[in-house]
């Protein structure tokens, strides 16, 4: 079962009750929610305040990807604003273990997300502490950017560590994800799709939604 993961890092605002309550009745999944601090990534979005609000307007899960410093300073404010699932990056923990076992005492779903440079080898030594894997398709910072295809053979890579593993993890997958890319991260193994500027950017939402699900491969449909 593949999830839709529309990112509001692309909607209006302005609207974005409106808009996601569109993309909810539409079929996603979960929403995601890009928090950027300016020093872990060159981009500033929001803090926990947002996902506050946001938590009031849907009843989707929260899957909040944090690309900030110091993730463990702020994992609780942002499980206290509603978050459901809270991502750190690998690149951003210091004592990484510490970090993903304070999400789980939260009670939060645990993600970890590698950027496309940052190679696997240490989830080996992770896998036991987390429910979700996010392998990076851009470089994070911004939304609309080019999918980097080279990180298909690390999603079917991290796709066969998490089916060694014999453990439930979802592989999420972040950045350029669209109707045409999506049938090929699925293939290789993804099964929650993160889709900003193809959904949020799109002229008509609900139909760009729909055309992301018609594109994931039949046998994998959810
Ligand atoms: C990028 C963010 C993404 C972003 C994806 O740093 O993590 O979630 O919203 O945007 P698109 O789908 O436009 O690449
Ligand atoms: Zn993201």
């Amino acid at each position: 079962m593949v999830k839709i993961a529309p990112s509001i890092l692309s909607a209006d605002f302005s609207k974005l009750r409106d808009q996601i309550e569109i993309a909810e009745q539409a079929g996603a999944d979960w929403l995601h929610l890009d928090v950027m601090d300016g020093h872990f990534v060159p981009n500033i979005t929001f803090g926990p305040i947002m996902v506050e609000a946001v938590k009031k307007m849907t009843n989707l899960p929260l899957d909040v990807h944090l690309m900030i410093e110091n993730p463990d300073d702020y994992i609780r404010g942002f499980r206290d604003a509603g978050a459901d699932t809270i991502t750190v990056h690998v690149e951003a923990s210091r004592h990484l273990n510490r970090t993903l076992n304070e999400i789980t005492k939260l009670g939060a779903q645990v993600g970890v997300a590698l950027n496309p440079a940052t190679p696997t080898a240490f989830l080996e030594q992770i896998l036991n502490d987390v429910n979700l894997i996010l392998v990076m398709t851009v470089n994070p910072g911004f939304g609309g950017q080019k999918f980097i295809s080279f990180m298909v053979k690390k999603i079917r890579f991290v796709a066969n560590l998490i089916k060694e593993s014999g453990r439930d993890i979802y592989l999420e997958v972040d950045g350029g994800i669209d109707k045409l890319t999506t049938p090929t991260v699925v293939e290789a193994g993804a099964n929650v799709l993160v889709s900003g500027s193809a959904i949020f950017g799109a002229a008509d939402i609900a139909k760009a939604l729909t055309e992301i699900k018609s594109s994931i491969p039949d046998p994998e449909i959810s």
